[in-house]
């Protein structure tokens, strides 16, 4: 598929989202839509990829990330002058062009090689994907001859009442040859309901020159499912899950509860991991083998070891090493680092820390912008007091070191390491290494008080 250009649209403003924001950046499982569209063409092994943007453009650029080349269609004045935009960038280009649109995010790769196969197959100018649905409402009418070739394609909004009653659509999908895409284009007028330029008319135009046109029906007409609303974006996001949640199954992966579990598309998951319900892995987490995570649990890109156990936590932009167990109740903050076998117990905070090997925070603790060696104890309530209202310090725990109960650690503060700290203590210098610090009243125990107190 050397040859092979993908042009994906992704201009309009998808009014009927009702949304401050491009239609094609609103997300399903995970990852705005035009993504989804743009990795599957990409997966088919289409080399070079256009996206069309147009409303709110830079925030679809920046989405992209580079990932695509983009050109600006200023005025949306419909698909067909949306891939007349790309004209000027395609001009060396021979052979294949697929146009894609940015607001079908269940595409998946195999049926878009189907598609290029088959038109390549055929020889010809123009192949489109088609889908028998339920409820054909808002999209455009395949309209077959008495020999089932296919004739034009009629929007919903030019429809008449028999058409409206076929329930094959155009997919919004299609291969072309670039020659007779951009010939045809400059034919296509825009004397409908709508007043735009529809793509969808150069099937019938090159038909009546006497060109061969396609079809290729879709087996599973929920891949091709058009996003134009959050009633479709919501099943749009149903069935990604499900498909999701199927993937890792069959890869190994337990989910004691499918239906109440909310993997992100690009997560992924080692085998004999087991994943209670209401858990959410999120963005670019990754999980390794024999973990069990959750329930009530949410991982925003999280890197997790092999073997973690992790109940009721919410973790995001951190890793956890293998081994280490934490919950319940548990928050871990970006930039933390989670050592091997470290013990993270109940209600405890993590911020922007690394914890080393080992370490045992067992209950009630706070620790922020602190450097953890191995093998440490934190008492119950210990804290690092690491702001001052103005500034932020860190706090530096040598290995071995033993902090009592209810102590804190006032930064910028280091203890040594082998070094313990009576309970109850407020440090606020440097304690050596191997040395006991004790920072607290003296108690001072009076006799008879109940006599004294009258
Ligand atoms: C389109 C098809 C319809 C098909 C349906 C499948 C046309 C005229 N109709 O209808 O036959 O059944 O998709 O989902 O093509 N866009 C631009 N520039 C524009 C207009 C649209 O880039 O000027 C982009 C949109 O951002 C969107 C895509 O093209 O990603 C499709 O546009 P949309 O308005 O959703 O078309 P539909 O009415 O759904
Ligand atoms: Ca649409």
């Amino acid at each position: 598929m050397a040859d092979l250009v993908t042009v994906i649209l992704a201009a309009g403003k998808g009014t009927r989202m009702k949304s401050a924001h491009p239609k094609v950046l609103h997300k399903v499982c995970g990852k705005e839509m035009v993504r989804h569209v743009l990795d599957a063409a990409v997966e088919v092994g289409s080399k070079r990829n256009i996206v069309v943007v147009g409303f709110g453009a830079d925030e679809v650029r920046k989405a992209l990330d580079g990932n695509a080349e983009v050109v600006v269609q200023e005025e949306q004045l419909g698909t067909g002058h949306a891939v007349l935009q790309t004209e000027p960038l395609l001009q060396e280009t021979k052979g294949t062009v697929m146009v894609l649109c940015g607001d079908t995010p269940l595409l998946t790769s195999n049926l878009l090689r189907k598609l290029y196969e088959e038109h390549e197959k055929v020889g010809a100018k123009a192949t489109v994907l088609t889908a028998i649905v339920p409820d054909a409402t808002g999209y455009g009418r395949v309209i077959r001859t008495a020999a089932g070739d296919v004739e034009k394609i009629v929007e919903h909004k030019d429809a008449t009442e028999d058409e409206r009653k076929v329930r094959e659509v155009n997919a919004g999908i299609y291969c072309f040859e670039k020659k007779a895409l951009f010939s045809a284009l400059a034919n296509v007028g825009c004397e409908n309901a709508q007043g735009e330029y529809y793509l969808p008319d150069v099937l019938s135009i090159l038909r009546n020159q006497g060109e061969k046109i396609w079809a290729v029906a879709a087996d599973d007409f929920e891949e091709t499912l058009g996003v134009n609303s959050r009633i479709h974006l919501a099943q749009a996001e149903k069935i990604l899950r499900r498909r999701k949640n199927l993937e890792l199954m069959e890869n190994g992966v337990t989910l004691m509860d499918p239906k109440s579990t909310f993997i992100d598309t690009d997560v992924v998951v080692g085998r004999d991991t087991v994943i209670y319900p209401f858990t959410w892995l999120e963005g670019k987490t990754s999980a390794g083998e024999g973990c069990i995570l959750g329930p009530s649990s949410r991982f925003t890109d999280v890197k997790i070891g092999n073997g973690v156990t992790a109940h009721f936590v919410y973790a995001h932009e951190c890793e956890i090493e293998a081994g280490a167990t934490m919950g319940p109740f548990v928050h871990i903050r970006p930039n933390s680092q989670i050592g091997k076998n470290v013990k993270i117990g109940n209600f405890v905070e993590v911020k922007n820390s690394n914890i080393g090997e080992g370490s045992k925070l067992p209950h009630l603790q706070y620790i922020g912008d602190c450097d953890m060696g191995t093998n440490v104890n934190m008492g119950c309530g210990t804290i690092t007091v690491n702001y001052d209202g103005k500034t932020k310090f860190r706090t530096k725990i040598g290995n071995g070191a033993f902090v009592g109960c209810n102590s804190n650690l006032v930064a910028p503060v280091s203890v040594g390491d082998d070094a313990y700290i009576a309970a109850g203590s407020t440090i606020t210098k440097d304690v050596p290494a191997k040395e006991l610090a004790v920072a607290r009243a003296r108690q001072k125990n009076i006799p008879n008080w109940p006599d004294k107190r009258n």
